[in-house]
């Protein structure tokens, strides 16, 4: 009880801080929701654009069954296919083919990139213009106002958080290529429709990359300067959820749909996170090295997470008592994942790196040079990666340490 009435407690505790949460999708979660969408969908009216991804859901027999259900409720769908991460030009084509169609609500059924394809398309169905135009750190980048036609986002992997991010990440791959936002508060999905069944049949390889996604999402919202309580406690409890399901998902998620839905949790945690405080250093690299060559942004994430999580522990400790709260942060982390409450702050962060780097041998993340990334692209990589909300500003010789680690 004394600590209740210690006011250095109380102030220490509450000690100032801000946040403004953005809107949140109405979410829907749980094995069997897919059966759903099309009631969902005249919520909003009944002619539908459906973007899904070329591969999974058609082979799995979900999409065939969709249809069939539209059609049987006099839906007037349309169907538009996403291959690989969206481009403008992607968004643009898709725009231009369906903007005389009278499409009164967007449906996306995919992993990340075909959800992020879906919000694009979503936002700029009502304009007549180049998507590029509202791009950030474009030339010429104006502001989007926000208008669009409603959406619903059906993630089938369990990652991107994309199902409750106000951002559409679209890429241009080469030279001077870029991973960038189109981003607007309104685009938050209308409704997030979350079914693990949909993610039984993910294989092994997209179910970690993707989960050490929502990983990476979860420990850098949790440790960004931005974060507040509320962000805090959203980010420690898909942590939690990360920490029991993410093994069982890679080894028999076929069948474990437990291990599924705590993953789909996870990934949902992850995008509430971040939308509201922001990313590390990881994703600094995956919008640089990502726009550079061609590779998938969990993986990216899943590689860089381990070295880059130890360099930020070590810039901190050596940053001196103002950064302890971050360490603190850490902390609470390596006891989850390592399941042992017992530990002191340092040991807790030295059992986080060790945790995250068997996570790496374990499950054998691939190397940047085998995306074609040379030790001499590594400082033109790091000239531009930018990132606000890292805990601590990294140099660019660490920032390069952490790249060559995993060449
Ligand atoms: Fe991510």
């Amino acid at each position: 009880m004394a600590a209740l009435f210690d006011g250095c407690t109380i102030r220490k505790a509450m000690s100032s801080f801000d946040f403004s949460l953005l809107r949140q999708p109405r979410v829907y979660f749980g094995p069997g929701r897919f059966q759903e969408i099309p009631s969902l969908i005249t919520e909003f009216g009944t002619a539908v654009l459906l973007v899904c991804g070329a591969v999974s859901l058609q082979r799995s027999g979900a999409l065939s069954a969709l249809v069939e259900r539209l059609g049987s409720d006099s839906l007037d769908y349309h169907l538009c296919t996403i291959t690989g991460e969206p481009s403008p030009e992607l968004v643009d084509r898709a725009v231009t083919e369906f903007s005389d169609a009278g499409i009164e609500v967007v449906v996306a059924i995919g992993g990340g990139s075909v959800l992020d394809a879906g919000k694009a398309i979503s936002a700029m169905l009502m304009k007549n213009e180049p998507v590029e135009r509202f791009i950030e750190g474009r030339q010429g980048f104006r502001e989007h106002d926000g208008l669009k036609v409603p959406f619903i986002a059906v993630p089938t992997t369990a990652g991107t958080g994309s199902e409750a991010t106000s951002n559409a990440v679209l890429s241009s791959v080469g030279k001077e290529g870029y991973k960038r936002s189109l981003r607007h508060p309104a685009f938050v999905p209308d409704i997030a429709l979350i079914d693990p069944e949909l993610m039984l049949a993910m294989p092994a390889e997209l179910t970690v990359a993707s989960g050490m996604d929502a990983c990476t999402q979860l420990i850098e919202a949790l440790l960004s300067p931005f974060a507040s309580p509320l962000t805090e406690a959203v980010a420690i409890s898909g942590i939690e959820a990360f920490s029991r399901s993410f093994l069982p998902a890679c080894e028999k998620g076929a069948e474990d749909i437990d291990a599924r839905g705590g993953m789909a949790y996870a990934a949902l945690m992850s995008g509430i996170a971040l939308a509201n405080a922001g990313l590390g250093i990881v994703h600094g690299f995956a919008s640089s090295v990502g726009g550079f060559v061609d590779i998938p942004h969990g993986t990216l994430c899943s590689t860089l997470l381990s070295p880059a999580t130890r360099e930020n522990i070590y810039a901190l400790r050596e940053g001196g008592s103002g950064y302890r709260e971050f360490l603190s942060r850490y902390a609470r982390v390596g006891r989850i994942l390592s399941g042992n409450d017992s530990l002191d702050d340092r040991d807790a962060c030295n059992v986080l790196i060790e945790v995250l780097d068997s996570l790496q041998q374990e499950l054998n993340f691939p190397l940047l040079s085998n995306f074609g990334v040379t030790e001499k692209d590594l400082d033109y990589i790091v000239g531009r990666t930018r990132c606000t909300s890292n805990p601590v500003d990294l140099d660019d010789r660490v920032m390069k340490k952490i790249l060559q680690e995993r060449l």
